[in-house]
């Protein structure tokens, strides 16, 4: 196959041809979108999308290693990133190096993802002068709903300040590119002129470097939440349940298994089998 993409690759792609991303958290998923993706992150959403947590706040660094493994198995020309879960890089910038290389280093990550502006730009400097590429997530950061009291859009009026604070500073600390998510595409357009880096955006308009979307929203196979800027190209929930009810519905029929599906070669009867 094609040579893996690495951090430099994709830093060079500033203010060039759009950046495509999108998550995984499986071997097979990873396999369907690795030609088609620059960029795959197991992202802590997997949290919400495969383990039906409320939030990605109870989301573990054993979780994180365990898909990202998954998921290193199936790619091999995108560059992997994976996401540092909350409580694991927020306390200091050793306690984030330390978790940060032992992601690296079991699941074969070309780079980390963290969320925050300016109270992580400390620890981004720590990690990036060490070896690990850092990508940044400013704007609406998931792992803050608390703070924030939902998802709601963030850098609106004079909020704008703080998230160009925020990508600034995430961008000056070395990191090599950085989510946008959530925020007024005016805004979004600005940053993305104002940072040397890359911007992906999600709920962030295309005037970014790149998009990046959950991979079970945009197939239509996660439910519970349906934020406006994912587009559904693909409702495989429903294609699912279809599927699922006609099998229900032949086996109460005796409809399956049909001829097709039995091993009918060698035919014996309930008696021959019990003597
Ligand atoms: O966890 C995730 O999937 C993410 C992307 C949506 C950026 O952080
Ligand atoms: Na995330």
């Amino acid at each position: 196959g094609s040579k893996a993409l690495t951090v430099p690759d994709i830093a060079a792609r500033k203010g060039k041809t759009p950046l495509v991303c999108l998550t995984a958290y499986t071997t097979p998923v990873a396999k369907l979108v690795d030609g088609h993706c620059d960029v795959v992150l197991v992202g802590d959403s997997v949290g919400m999308v495969l383990h039906g947590m409320p939030s990605t706040l109870g989301v573990t660094l054993e979780m994180m290693i365990l898909h990202g493994k998954a998921v290193r198995r199936g790619l091999q020309s995108a560059l992997m990133i994976v996401d540092m879960p909350f409580g694991s890089y927020e306390d200091s910038p050793t306690q984030a190096f330390r978790n940060a290389a032992l992601v690296m280093a079991e699941t074969g990550a070309g780079a980390v993802k963290l969320e925050g502006g300016e109270s992580v730009a400390e620890t981004i400097r720590f990690l990036t002068a060490r070896g690990i590429p850092v990508m940044g997530h400013v704007g609406l950061t998931p792992q803050a709903v608390n703070a924030f009291g939902g998802y709601r859009i963030q850098g609106r009026g004079e909020d704008a300040e703080r998230i160009l604070r925020d990508a600034t500073a995430v961008a000056e600390a070395g990191a090599f590119a950085v989510v946008l998510e959530k925020i007024p595409e005016a805004l979004a357009r600005l940053i993305t002129e104002q940072v040397a880096i890359p911007t992906i955006g999600i709920g962030a308009s295309s005037a970014c470097d790149g998009q990046i979307l959950v991979v079970d929203d945009m197939l239509g196979l996660f439910g519970a939440f349906r934020p406006s800027f994912v587009k559904r190209y693909a409702e495989l929930g429903s294609a699912a349940d279809a599927a699922i009810a006609a099998y229900a519905s032949e086996v109460r029929e005796r409809r399956f298994p049909a001829l097709d599906h039995v091993f009918g070669d060698e035919p014996r009867t309930v008696s021959e089998v019990a003597s």
